[in-house]
């Protein structure tokens, strides 16, 4: 049984301190937000996970897992303590820093001799040096062990990882960083600290630009009348190209794509390399949210002011409550901007009052949004949307018409109940 300190209760915080109590550790794990660490010992998820609650539970029940406030007490008497907070980015791009500087210098005078720091989040290339110099310890090694869990998913992803990478030029720093991981069934890499976080933006980056393809593929096949549906399964079929990350959509959105394709453009730039094509990457994953204003407008008739749209979806994908950097709330942006009124309802959001300050209605249900609404956009593809009453959703419209940027619906059976249907790519 390891002693494992976690900095930082978001996502990955949460499942790291989660998992690793769940793998027999003694987990302490420490935020800022002192409403966040009262509800997590109560016992209370802040986000939304599946399985997590239930791991949450069994680890406060059994002693192994507990958390606390401020960086520093979850620090003391531990062994390993892993950097989870937030690297977000500046407005030129760059990573925000000073989350991982804060919490160094906060961690820096309590470390045992001999433990070793670790940083989960994503970091630039070169933070592991960084952090090594905010800590100002030569007693401390310091080793890099991205995350690569998807929100919604962060319980399997965590216990059933597709690798384990472990960056750091301590070799046996490494090794005990191995053995935390001594059940889990994964192949792990052991590599040099600039190397594994380059790994983590290299794969992030290469899964927006697979999306990014999987749209242009879709905008040629509507301009050339041809069917992404059939295209992509049948390129999915080739074991070079896989079937993941390959469904069209409104752009890729969430709090790491955005953030980190941005952030290797410049640290691409910073160390003199021009990294042109994610540049393009990111410039068509723009272009894409202007192609579903433009789905949105064409099927209004060309005429937007004025009319109702029912919003579905407001998460930046389904099985999460995460709105951040959501395409979602960017096309309800746009369709404010343009004097539409937006009937919204997403199933976690529930909070009416801040979205409203916004402009955006939020309703109770789907069928509430239609109501008397000109058209319906599907923007998260959230399983009750699959299953709505179609038939009920017609009649609460005042038009029958449907704009589904997740190619959520079949569209043939839409157009049977007498909805015109608009996808993505589809024929
Ligand atoms: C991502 C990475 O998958 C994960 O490895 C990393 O650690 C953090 O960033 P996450 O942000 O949770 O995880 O979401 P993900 O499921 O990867 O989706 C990202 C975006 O791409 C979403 O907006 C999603 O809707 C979109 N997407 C995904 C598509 O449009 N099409 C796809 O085929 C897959």
């Amino acid at each position: 049984m390891a002693k494992i300190g976690v900095i930082g209760a978001g996502y990955v915080g949460i499942a790291t301190a989660i998992c690793f109590s769940y793998l027999g550790n003694d987990v302490v794990c420490a935020d800022i937000v002192e409403e966040k660490i009262d509800k997590l010992n109560r016992g209370e998820m802040p986000i939304l996970e599946e399985g997590m609650g239930e791991l949450l539970s069994q680890g406060l029940a059994k002693g192994s897992l507990k958390f606390v406030m401020g960086a520093a007490n979850a620090a003391r008497q531990r062994e390993f303590v892993f950097l989870c907070v937030p690297t977000p980015s500046t407005d030129t791009g760059t990573v925000d820093m000073s989350y991982i500087q804060k919490a160094a210098q906060e961690i820096a005078p309590v470390l045992e001799p001999g433990s070793i720091v670790v940083t989960k989040s994503t970091v630039p290339v070169g933070s592991t040096v960084f952090v090594q110099q905010f800590l100002a310890r030569d007693d401390i090694s310091v080793v890099s062990n991205p995350e690569f869990l998807k929100e919604g998913s962060a319980l399997h992803d965590t216990l059933h990882p597709d690798r384990i990478v472990i960056g750091s030029s301590d070799t046996s720093a490494a090794m005990r960083i191995k053995e935390l991981y001594k059940d889990i069934y994964a192949p792990v890499l052991i590599t040099d600290s600039a190397s594994a976080e380059v790994i983590k933006y290299a794969s992030n980056a290469f899964l927006a630009a697979k999306i990014s393809f999987a749209n242009a593929v879709a905008n040629l096949c509507e301009a050339v009348d041809a069917d992404v549906k059939d295209v992509l399964l049948a390129m999915g079929y080739d074991r070079r190209i896989g079937f993941d990350f390959l469904r069209p959509g409104p752009g890729w959105g969430g709090s790491c794509f955005p953030k980190d394709t941005k952030a290797l453009v410049c640290i691409g730039a910073e160390a003199g390399y021009e990294f042109a094509l994610l540049k393009g990457i990111i410039a068509a994953n723009r272009e894409q949210l202007e192609r579903v204003i433009e789905k949105i407008n064409l099927a209004l008739g060309g005429e937007m002011e004025g009319k109702t749209v029912a919003l579905l979806g407001l998460t930046f994908k389904a099985n999460t409550d995460d709105l951040r950097e959501s395409p979602a709330i960017a096309v309800a942006e746009q369709l404010l901007l343009r004097n539409v009124v937006v009937q919204a309802y997403d199933p976690t959001v529930e909070d009416r009052s801040s979205m409203l300050s916004a402009g955006i209605q939020i309703c109770s249900s789907a069928y509430e949004a239609s109501k008397d609404a000109h058209l319906l956009v599907i923007m998260t593809e959230w399983g009750e949307f699959y299953k709505l009453d179609y038939n009920k959703v017609k009649e609460l419209m005042m038009y029958p018409c449907i704009v589904d940027t997740r190619n959520l619906l079949d569209p043939d059976a839409v157009k049977r109940l007498g909805f015109s249907y608009v996808g993505m790519g589809r024929k």
